[in-house]
């Protein structure tokens, strides 16, 4: 199945799920909400399937994918758990948590979407339309985020079509994403490795696993997660970080109080709170973005709980390109 140049976007009732979960099944490509970003999902054992992923998202290179399963159980099938990742699992699936695991030879996941790595990235989402439909489909479905290759990751059913109307099948809508920003990565290849902070603090997974995350050294491990190019996140406008107040001709994304300014202003949390910063993040960008700034002053963001995710893609927002 090709996708066709009219992209279904169905609220993700239950006869919504069901031809999502038959459209997968025929290979067909299918956006769907996750409580971190949308996902466009595949089958993940179909190499055909995730190779129409790759050219819809328009990504530079093959990069590996995450794939979602229904539970602990079902990625049992797909990777082999060690002392740390069986933890790390029970305390936090279903939830924005991703584990990068040793897999099974006979997994199923096709070589594509693994780019040829002995590793695979397993997450069970919490949200109810991405466990209604892995329950419909009742198989691993690979899920990179729904946006076209170097946009910021969307939030909602709209967002995914602004960036790949006609170029996928169909978009589950379930409102926008209550966390915001991706999974937290964590390999589990001997000691654990952070190798992306998201939308699970890195303080809840230490105090899970009793001791310090390793953090994974950007040049010589994040090959391994080539996703996570520089300027991976990237709105057109420029983004001046940490600003203290807005310029003349800037727009500013603004934290906790904003300051008088008579340009556009979004604020991520007016009353400072980081998770609600996270949940607005990638939409206040776009809309910043849509607004034609050219420069978006950003202020600062506390690097604790989620504010290492939020500092995370901000920074590779502002990376030069
Ligand atoms: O919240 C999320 O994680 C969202 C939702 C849809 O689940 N997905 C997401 O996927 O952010 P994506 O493809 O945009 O980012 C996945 C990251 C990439 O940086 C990729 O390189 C890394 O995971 N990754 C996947 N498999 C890996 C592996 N075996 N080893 C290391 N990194 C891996
Ligand atoms: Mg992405």
């Amino acid at each position: 199945m090709t996708a066709e140049p009219g992209t279904r976007a169905l609220k993700a009732d239950e006869a919504a799920i069901a031809a999502a979960a038959a459209c997968l099944k025929q290979g067909g490509l299918v956006a769907f909400a996750t409580e971190t970003v949308y996902g466009l999902g595949a089958d993940a054992g179909n190499g055909e399937a995730v190779a129409r992923l790759y050219a819809a998202k328009g990504r530079p290179a093959f990069n590996p994918l995450i794939a979602h399963i229904s539970d602990v159980n079902a990625a049992k099938r797909l990777a082999y758990f060690d002392a740390a990742s069986e933890k790390l699992a029970a305390a936090f699936w279903p939830g924005p948590l991703t584990l990068v695991l040793p897999k099974h030879a006979d997994g199923g996941v096709a070589d594509l979407a693994l780019a040829g790595l002995d590793s695979v990235a397993l997450r069970v989402p919490a949200h109810p339309v991405a466990q209604a439909l892995l329950a419909a489909f009742g198989g691993a479905v690979v899920a990179p985020s729904a946006n076209r290759s170097g946009h910021v990751s969307p939030t909602s059913a709209a967002h995914v079509m602004a960036d790949l109307r006609g170029r996928i099948d169909m978009v589950l809508d379930g409102g926008n994403c209550a966390v915001g920003v991706e999974s937290t990565i964590v390999a589990c290849l001997g000691e654990p490795t952070l190798l992306r902070p998201g939308g699970l603090a890195r303080e809840e997974i230490e105090r899970v696993l009793g001791r310090p995350l390793r953090v994974a050294l950007i040049a010589e491990e994040m090959p391994i997660a080539p996703g996570q190019l520089a300027s991976h996140y990237a709105p057109k406008a420029k983004l001046r970080l940490n600003a203290d107040a807005p310029r003349d001709g800037e727009a500013l994304l603004a934290f906790g109080p904003s300051p008088e300014f008579s340009g556009t202003t979004l604020n991520l949390s007016p009353r400072g709170d980081l998770i609600e910063a996270a949940a607005n993040l990638f939409s206040h960008l776009r809309a910043l973005d849509a607004a034609g700034a050219k420069t978006i002053a950003v202020m600062r963001v506390p690097q604790d709980g989620l504010g290492e995710a939020i500092n995370d893609r901000l920074a590779r927002a502002a990376a030069p390109r």
